[in-house]
């Protein structure tokens, strides 16, 4: 989604404001801009469409901002009007003093608008954006004072917002603040960054201090000065970034996506390492802070979750509900947030996102934490919102995921699940310890299966080629796997717009079934153990409606050769943890299809890989 830079100091601010913009480009975009103090004045440059498009703009340009040193860039994701030139950001006030970025959303932008214009605002735009602009410089107007117009703006705006702002007067000065939307600031020697994500600073500065809501930062290049809403200093909390930046290299891969696939084998062993030593020790999990006599007592979970996340959690569902004895509910954050929701201090609620920021699920979390439900937090990113709100934080340290189809996230994803469902297994002593001990060795061989898988990728990229064609796809599956039919779909959705979708294979007969003849491939997830026999069946009623029937299996059964056209094999795996292996051919196939279309992988269009709007 929308993303911020920004920079004051001593270097040509250019240069960092467009390659802090190229870092965020994973999180999705259709416009931007950047705005710099020049000789005399702020410039604002714009495009629509991708970076280069700025990259060019700019060009006709560059004798104007050579030597500034200061100003902010923005990356636009369309919410409130088209994605053009006049809705990208910065936005300026009517005199163009006054110029802003900002991610999120105004919710009363409306009221504030007529208000506005009333007070004689011409407004250019169709953003919720611009109503900002014009607000803080009317109270810059009143107070002559950056921060504290800024202050008294935010307590007129309800909504989510990072906002970064500059003004002719202050030369030397970015006031920055947030609500419900991440913003960073980056620690530099006579110099200072903002950024709504990491991966924008991370080549400059590994020091930085993230904003708490309603706190306003003001940065020169000598120092950054940091105040509550009110005006009152605060303290600020710097701490050290855990990216790395070579994780944001694509190391001689043609996708991030595909780089991403192929590092799932040592997300598992990362994973594993510190939390398993041996199949016949008992699992670590310190990060769990429920105590083992409310985690025995314990007989209610719900885990909330969007996307691909949200199907992490449904297999989460399968593995607790089978180790552990105790009823789980998923449900998408989006669907939770706006209900009667009966949670309490009885039940665990468990929130699962890569980003940690998606603002859906953030919210529901917060709901539940209201009422007194241990939130327990899975996510990739350990610095996030969602991270400060957990009572219990498991973070799955995937690395940073770029592409915005997430696959590495997902299967660390899948593990901290098994790892969570195994350790609650043990404290409840709800199965057996030898049982528990051959799923812990197979869990340590999971790694070696998934590298067997990318090692031989033949049958995967033979089906790509003969599908990608099509219109329409379906995957089926039962049982654990069903969670998988849906990921699959969603991959291949995602990243090659055809029209996939998952169903449970019991359900084929109800309705799905009369879509079936020879031009839609179906492709049925047959791994071994309790469902397979069921599914074989559904697949051969999908066969005699003439389907263009493809197997992912890990059976030697033959009856399949003369059931299937295509049939993508993959290492034998215990059933529970079937959806690991399952998933990664499916990742690929959605992979090799999109990039047989010559689609944007990395960056599939109207997606965004943080979603922090409702
Ligand atoms: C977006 C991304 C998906 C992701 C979903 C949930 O839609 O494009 O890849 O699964 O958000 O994100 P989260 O960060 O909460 O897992």
């Amino acid at each position: 989604m929308c993303g911020i830079v920004g920079y004051v100091g001593y270097k040509s601010v250019m240069d960092i404001l467009v390659d802090g913009l190229e870092q965020l480009e994973y999180r999705g975009y259709d416009s931007s801009g950047v705005a710099v103090m020049c000789d005399e004045k702020i410039n604002v440059y714009k495009a629509i469409g991708k970076l280069n498009n700025l990259r060019e703009e700019l060009q006709h340009h560059r004798g104007e901002f050579e030597k500034s040193t200061m100003g902010i860039g923005h990356i636009r994701w369309a919410t409130h009007g088209a994605p053009t030139v006049i809705n990208a950001h910065p936005h300026t006030c009517n005199c163009g003093n006054l110029v802003i970025v900002h991610n999120g959303i105004i919710e009363n932008y409306k009221e504030l608008r007529e208000d506005l214009a009333k007070k004689g605002c011409v407004f250019r735009s169709q953003t919720d954006t611009e109503v900002v602009a014009h607000l803080v410089a009317q109270k810059y107007a009143q107070t002559k004072d950056l921060a504290k117009a800024v202050r008294e703006a935010t307590k007129e705006i309800d909504g989510a917002y990072a906002l970064c702002v500059m003004h002719n007067d202050c030369k030397n000065t970015l006031v920055l603040t947030k609500r419900n939307a991440p913003l960073l600031v980056g620690i530099g020697d006579g110099e200072f960054f903002a950024a709504s994500d990491v991966p924008a600073i991370i080549k400059h500065t590994k020091k930085a201090m993230y904003l708490s809501d309603n706190q306003v930062a003001v940065l020169t290049p000598e120092k950054m000065v940091l105040t509550d809403i009110d005006g009152h200093e605060i303290k600020p909390k710097i701490e050290l970034l855990p990216w790395e930046p070579v994780a944001l290299s694509k190391m001689g891969y043609k996708h991030y996506m595909l780089k991403e696939i192929h590092e799932q084998p040592d997300v598992i062993r990362n994973i594993l390492v510190g939390k398993l030593h041996a199949p016949d020790e008992d699992i670590i999990l310190n990060e769990v802070k429920l105590t083992k006599e409310t985690l025995k007592k314990l007989n209610r979970i719900q885990i909330i979750a969007c996307g691909t996340s949200l199907h992490a959690a449904m297999i989460g569902k399968y593995v607790i509900e089978n180790y552990c004895g105790i009823a789980v509910d998923v449900e998408a954050s989006s669907e939770y947030i706006y209900r009667r929701n009966v949670t309490d201090e009885h039940t665990l609620v468990i929130g699962v996102s890569q980003s940690g920021e998606t603002a859906d699920t953030l919210t529901a979390i917060k709901q539940a934490k209201a009422k007194g439900s241990h939130i327990l937090i899975i996510t990739n990113r350990p610095d996030s919102a969602m991270a400060r709100e957990a009572d219990s934080l498991v973070p799955v340290n995937a690395g940073i995921e770029v592409s915005v189809a997430a696959t590495k996230s997902y299967t660390a994803q899948l593990m901290a699940f098994y790892l969570l469902a195994l350790y609650m297994a043990e404290v409840k002593e709800s199965t057996s310890k030898a049982e528990l001990t051959t799923l812990k060795t197979e869990l340590m061989f999971l790694p070696q299966k998934i590298e067997q898988i990318l090692a031989n990728t033949d049958s995967i990229q033979k089906c790509a080629k003969v599908y990608s064609s099509t219109k329409d796809f379906i995957f089926v599956a039962r049982g654990i796997n069903y969670p998988t039919a849906l990921e699959g779909a969603l991959k291949l959705k995602e990243i090659s717009y055809i029209n996939a979708t998952g169903y449970p294979a019991g359900e084929l007969k109800h309705g799905p079934i009369a879509m079936l003849d020879e031009t839609m491939p179906v492709l049925s997830i047959l791994m071994k153990g309790c469902v397979f026999e069921k599914l074989l069946s559904n697949s051969e009623e999908a066969k005699a409606r003439n389907a263009r029937m493809i197997a992912l299996t890990n059976s030697k059964d033959e009856k399949l050769d003369d059931l299937f056209e295509n049939i993508i094999r993959v290492p034998d795996v215990e059933e529970v943890f079937s959806p690991l292996v399952a998933i990664v051919p499916l990742q690929l196939l959605a992979y090799y299809i999109a990039e047989f279309l010559g689609k944007d992988v990395d960056q599939p269009r109207n997606l965004a890989k943080s979603v922090t709007v409702e």
